[in-house]
């Protein structure tokens, strides 16, 4: 995985980004709490003309427009503590709406060697757990750090008024105000990160469980998964408890300190020095205020790291390299003919090759078969067609052009596949057949595409006919009724090369011959691959590719094999294709 840069730094600039895109909001949302904080220490400052003017000297003027001024106050606090928490709604909500957008736009550009790495429900854990930790670190948080920063901000001014000498006094403790919060933030950043890590895998575990809830069940392993994922968690909770305790000590710890000042201040400023009771009192009144905002500030240093971890994970993601999309050309109908030089395939860099120098031509219109032991190669072969991976070696031409200089979209637009575990999308059977390419197709073609894949018989029957709900991933059809939407779904887009990937096995004979029937039909006029694990449908193929531990070991028709009587004479009389 990339891993993101995660210097301080780098990070706050990059979330800042975020707020800075709607820099409309963020300036009424500021200018709001600024007013409340300033109109907050006014209050505050108020004290020394309400006790020197109102109450020693009597002044009647000031006693008259006292009223006003509170009222004042008040108008201005509230309009601004409208537009702060109006704003500041609105920003934390637009920030998590545009995360997740580009987050998922993101993961569709993947490549699938990041699929086969990540777990899903951990995916889905960033998308929704880590974006909602965001709202919780940018709303009511960032309210509380512009306003109550500009509030103590306003109240050391008004400390600064009445008396310069003791407020510089209070200055000499920030060193230690300073250095006290930092160690708990990181303490906060490095909680949180384990708190969403833990999130991930509760997920993890109860996604499993879920889908895998017959092998649970047959197999016994209701105690284990109920034992893993109440570590899972236990863990959590542990996590949760720490920032819990670290908050919990947070605020009386800088309280108690502040208060060895206040104490520090009062005994001082009551020496017999040129302070005025008015001055006293403001004094006092802005240092006993501090104490709010200095807790508020405190408290949401919490909030904010967990934020700030969220977003770590969030960018980790976003940095993940997307495929490789860099072709510039754009074929129109292609003949289908695929030629492949020197290829070598390893999944991971320091893994075992798995493909090994293979040279290969697939003939226009023709049909190929490719036969091996499960585990020889067949299915990676195929991926490296469409560039579901990159070759590690060689190069591979689609009607002489090289597929890296296609344009990704261009590319795949010629190929229809019926992959080893078919995939149906929780909709209707209509839009599982008419999907992507062929959206919006009319419904007698997909009928059409239907019936030529045996399909239509059951569909037929359903009450709902084509509109019938397929369930997540098609749990409420048989395999072999999966099968037979996925192949009619191939067939419907109607392109120009066809892989099919063990796509008839979980079919009965009779299925199966019906299939292959309709399939005779599609071969007139394009290429078909075909991985298939039955006699019938590779002896009749023009071509059988035959591939061992990676390599191909011999090619030709199934006469000319089996007079070769090689290895796929030997496979043959075994029936042990796959
Ligand atoms: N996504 C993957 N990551 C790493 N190794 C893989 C992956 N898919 C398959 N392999 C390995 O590559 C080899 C060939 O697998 P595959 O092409 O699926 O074989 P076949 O389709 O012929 O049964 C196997 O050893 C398998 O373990
Ligand atoms: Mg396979």
């Amino acid at each position: 995985m990339a891993k993101a840069d995660t210097t301080d730094y780098v990070l706050y600039k990059r979330v800042l980004k975020y707020f800075l895109s709607s820099w409309g909001a963020v300036i009424v949302a500021a200018l709001g709490n600024i007013f409340c904080a300033a109109s907050d220490a006014y209050a505050t400052y108020l004290f020394k003309p309400l006790l020197d003017k109102g109450f020693i000297d009597k002044s009647i003027h000031f006693m008259a427009i006292l009223p006003f001024i509170i009222i004042g106050i008040f108008i201005v606090r509230g309009v601004g503590s409208f537009f702060s928490s109006f704003y500041m709604g609105f920003l934390s909500k637009k920030i998590v709406m545009v995360l997740r957008q580009e987050m998922f736009s993101h993961i569709m550009r993947l490549p699938a060697k990041f699929f086969d790495q990540s777990a899903s429900a951990r995916l889905l854990s960033k998308l929704t757990y880590n974006v909602d930790q965001i709202i919780q670190a940018t709303g009511a948080t960032f309210q509380i750090l512009v306003q109550q920063s500009f509030f103590l901000l306003g109240l050391i001014i008004v400390m600064l008024l009445n008396s310069w000498h003791l407020t510089l006094l209070i200055f000499l403790a920030l060193p230690f105000l300073v250095s006290f919060v930092r160690f708990v933030s990181q303490r906060f950043r490095k909680l949180s990160r384990r708190i969403q890590n833990a999130m991930g895998n509760v997920m993890h575990s109860a996604e499993e469980s879920i889908i895998g809830y017959r092998e649970v069940r047959i197999f016994g392993g209701e105690a284990q998964q109920i034992r893993q994922f109440n570590h899972n968690v236990t863990y959590n909770f542990v996590q949760e408890m720490k920032v819990t305790l670290t908050n919990a000590l947070n605020s009386p710890i800088i309280q108690l300190f502040c208060s060895f000042i206040l104490a520090l201040v009062i005994y001082l400023a009551l020496r017999p020095t040129a302070m005025s009771p008015g001055s006293f009192i403001s004094m006092l009144t802005a240092m006993l205020a501090a104490f709010k905002p200095i807790r508020d500030l405190s408290q949401v240093s919490s909030s904010i790291q967990r934020g700030l971890a969220a977003a770590e994970g969030i960018f980790e993601l976003l940095d993940e390299e997307p495929e490789q999309d860099h072709g510039t050309q754009e074929l129109g109908r292609i003949s289908g003919q695929m030629c492949l030089k020197n290829i070598s395939f390893r999944y991971q860099a320091d893994s075992d090759l798995v493909l090994k120098e293979i040279n290969l031509d697939i003939p226009a219109g023709k049909t190929v078969a490719f036969v091996g032991r499960s585990g020889s190669g067949k299915t990676t072969l195929i991926s490296l067609l469409t560039r579901f991976y990159e070759a590690t070696e060689g190069v591979i031409y689609l009607d002489q052009v090289n597929i890296q200089d296609l344009k990704l979209k261009n590319l795949r637009q010629h190929f229809a596949m019926v992959s080893q575990h078919v995939c149906l999308f929780d909709d209707s059977i209509y839009n599982n057949i008419a999907y992507g390419d062929t959206e919006g197709a009319s419904e007698e073609a997909v009928i059409q595409a239907l019936k030529a894949a045996h399909a239509w018989e059951f569909v037929e029957k359903m009450p709902q006919g084509l509109k019938t709900l397929v369930g997540e991933n098609g749990y409420n059809l048989s395999g072999g009724q999966r099968q037979r939407l996925a192949i009619a779904r191939a067939i419907l887009k109607d392109a120009p090369i066809l892989i099919l990937d063990e796509a008839t096995s979980a079919l009965d004979n009779e299925s199966e011959r019906a299939v292959q029937q309709a399939l005779e039909v599609l071969r007139q006029n394009r290429t078909i691959l075909v991985i298939a694990h039955r006699l019938s449908t590779i002896e009749k193929a023009d071509l059988i590719v035959v591939l061992d531990q990676g390599r191909i070991v011999e090619q030709g028709s199934h006469q000319a094999l089996l007079e070769h009587d090689g290895v796929y004479a030997q496979l043959h009389s075994s029936a042990s294709f796959s």
